[in-house]
């Protein structure tokens, strides 16, 4: 349960997210950096932009496309005046025509830049983000132990999804935006110095007051929207918390405790967003009116200069139009703010995963595993998780062809052996052998391939039960899956299945039973053809027929291979051909059945006391009490 729990993300810290905040994002808190110049200067712009390599020149073509679609805003407001001025002041039909023709073929070629604009940009965004997506999750997939120890997996998940779609954001958004703002707002300037610099100068007399506005209020934004993913992803890592427990949830009849918790959660939500949505409407309400208010000021000023002959109505209609426009530009360049602020965050988290590194050392120059003799050894091993020592010298063997059952009490370190064994942790002292060969020295990828592992929970994938057999040999022929499944007792129930081995089961191999479910990866084992067997038994019952079953799949499967299996079923352990008991980190009683139940040790007490509590059910789920 605390390997599930540790890898799915289950109860836990629940912590900030990305944009949409789905899942916590557990100990990183680079989001809370502020949006500083150092934040700025930390931001990757060239790794990103290294994304771009294939897609270079879409990109130029969309910013040629932004600068012409941005010098026709621009010729439009010019245009409406002159057109204005000689309309009025000359009364010329013919002008009037050319005008509104020169018009619609501009509004054309704006409207054909702006398509090319778009499209290439989404272009762009799109394979960056698949491009991305494609290196993050090759990484999380080839990270050690230590590392998936360290992030719950609905975290990362929730970094391959909405961090890399806030990146895919700077590019389809953020930096288009700011572009054509910062266009717009340049040449606005430099088009109305020309025409007219006092009534430039007019215009531009709230602008400080805007700045002001942008900065007090979008502090308080900024801080809002940070609280807002907090608890949004609070929220949400509080609902998928439920999802994943829901048996429990229904069988406690607790699903009205975790409605209300969750309204209140939600109730935090709501408060929080609206006080943010007053803000933000205040924000553009205050923002909008210094903007016409510049505007009125134009007005006023400009009038008198008609009035006093130094100005026509053709440069006031201009001027008004641009006015508007750069309003606009003010609205959209103050958002942006928060945007980057969210991408910066985002483009961390992402590349914190890129950059990672495993933990546990691969040999530079490693050994083979071909061809050896079948036994596995430890020798003096001794390994702590940080500080903890949970195994203390342990030393046994596993001789070919044998099956050793490892037995005792939980949490004395049996979970840990069978993770020393597949190289996912290298010892602090004492060795590891597969053949005689210390596994330190071989790679973790060659020590895998020579161990098939037959797991308590059984994990299946969401696709055909074919498939699932085959995961244990990809090239694996249909005779190879049927042989397979027909050793580990699986072939009877998957013929009876609607579509037999094509059946399609469900997320995790939803929709068979748990007997069933073991069958099939026990036929997974079978199929990889490994010469190791690692086993960790299933302590939950299974019913009687299946535990027969099961159990005969297993012994198959035992017979052929070394085999070391986590037993807690006294089937299992009294027909192993040794038994090796371990309390606290050390090996304490070593021996078949028959002698440790002689010697009437920790072993026989242990056994003694499961017959009290069980009754003796030798072909029954009969299992050691865990303590
Ligand atoms: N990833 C981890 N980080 C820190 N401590 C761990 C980790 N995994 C296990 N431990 C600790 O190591 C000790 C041994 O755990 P292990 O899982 O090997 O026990 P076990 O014998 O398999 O128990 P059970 O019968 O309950 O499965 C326990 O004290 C546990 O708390
Ligand atoms: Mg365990």
């Amino acid at each position: 349960m605390r390997e599930s729990r540790r890898r799915s993300g289950g109860p836990g810290r629940s912590s900030r997210s990305g944009r949409s905040g789905s899942l916590g994002a557990g100990g990183t808190k680079v989001e809370d950096a502020p949006l500083t110049r150092e934040s700025i200067r930390r931001f990757p712009w060239r790794r990103l932009l290294g994304y771009t390599r294939d897609v270079r020149g879409r990109m130029v073509i969309s910013m040629v496309a932004l600068v012409i679609s941005s010098l026709t805003t621009l010729a439009f407001p010019v245009l409406i005046g002159q057109g204005i001025g000689s309309v009025i002041e000359r009364g010329s039909r013919a002008d009037l025509n050319l005008l509104a023709l020169t018009l619609l073929g501009i509004f054309l070629i704006g409207a054909i830049a702006n398509y090319v604009n778009s499209y290439q940009l989404s272009y762009t965004g799109q394979t960056i983000i698949r491009r991305i997506r494609e290196d993050v999750f090759g990484k999380i997939i080839t990270r050690d132990a230590p590392f998936h120890a360290a992030h719950r997996s609905g975290e990362l998940a929730s970094r391959l999804s909405n961090d890399t779609t806030t990146l895919q954001s700077i590019f389809t958004g953020m930096l288009p935006t700011l572009l054509s703002g910062l266009l717009g707002l340049v040449g606005t300037v430099i088009v109305m110095v020309r025409l007219n610099p006092q009534l430039t100068l007019f215009m531009f007399i709230s602008v400080p007051g805007i700045v002001i506005v942008a900065i007090v209020i979008g502090r308080r934004l900024e801080k809002l929207a940070t609280a807002g993913q907090d608890q949004l992803a609070a929220v949400n890592a509080q609902a998928t918390e439920v999802f994943m427990n829901l048996p429990i949830v229904k069988s406690f009849t607790a699903e009205k405790h975790e409605e209300v918790r969750y309204e209140d959660s939600l109730a935090d939500l709501f408060t929080i967003n609206i006080r943010n949505a007053r803000y933000s409407a205040a924000n553009v309400a205050i923002i909008t009116f210094l903007a016409f208010a510049g505007i009125a000021g134009v007005v006023w000023f400009a009038g008198r200069q008609v009035i006093d002959g130094t100005s026509s109505i053709g440069t006031i209609t201009t001027f008004l139009i641009f006015g508007i426009q750069i309003a606009m530009n003010f609205g959209q360049l103050s958002s942006l703010f928060g945007q980057f602020r969210q991408a910066s965050g985002s483009s961390l988290r992402v590349f914190e995963i890129l950059d990672s590194e495993n933990t546990v050392p691969e040999p530079e120059h490693p050994r083979s595993l071909a061809n050896i003799t079948p036994t596995m050894s430890f020798d003096g091993v001794s390994f702590r998780y940080g500080n903890e020592l949970v195994l203390d010298r342990v030393s046994f063997s596993v001789e070919a062809g044998e099956t050793v059952a490892l037995v005792g009490p939980s949490g004395a370190g049996k979970t840990t052996i069978v993770e020393l064994l597949q190289r996912s942790y290298l010892p602090e002292e004492g060795v590891i052998g597969l053949g005689g060969i210390d596994i330190t020295g071989a790679s973790s990828h060659v020590v895998r391939a020579r161990i098939a592992v037959v797991s308590q929970q059984a994990p299946l994938f969401k696709g055909t039960v074919r498939a699932n057999i085959a995961y244990g040999k990809q090239d694996a022929t249909d005779v190879e899956i049927e042989a397979a499944a027909m050793a580990a007792q699986a072939h009877e129930f998957i013929a009876r299945l609607p579509d037999g081995y094509e059946t399609e089961l469900g997320d995790n191999g939803a929709g068979i039973s748990g007997g069933q479910r073991q069958r099939l990866a026990i036929a997974r084992a079978i199929v990889k053809r490994a010469p190791f067997l690692l086993l960790d038994e299933a302590t939950s019952a299974l019913d009687n027929t299946n535990e027969a079953l099961v159990q005969q799949a297993l012994n198959e499967l035992m017979s052929e291979m070394t085999t070391l299996v986590v037993a807690h079923r006294l089937t299992t352990i009294e027909h192993a051909d040794r038994i090796v008991v371990l309390n606290e980190g050390r090996v304490i009683e070593e021996g078949t059945h028959i002698a440790l139940i002689a010697k009437g040790g920790f072993y026989a007490d242990l056994h003694a006391r499961t017959i009290r509590e069980h009754g003796y059910q030798p072909e029954s789920e009969a299992t050691i009490p865990r303590i």
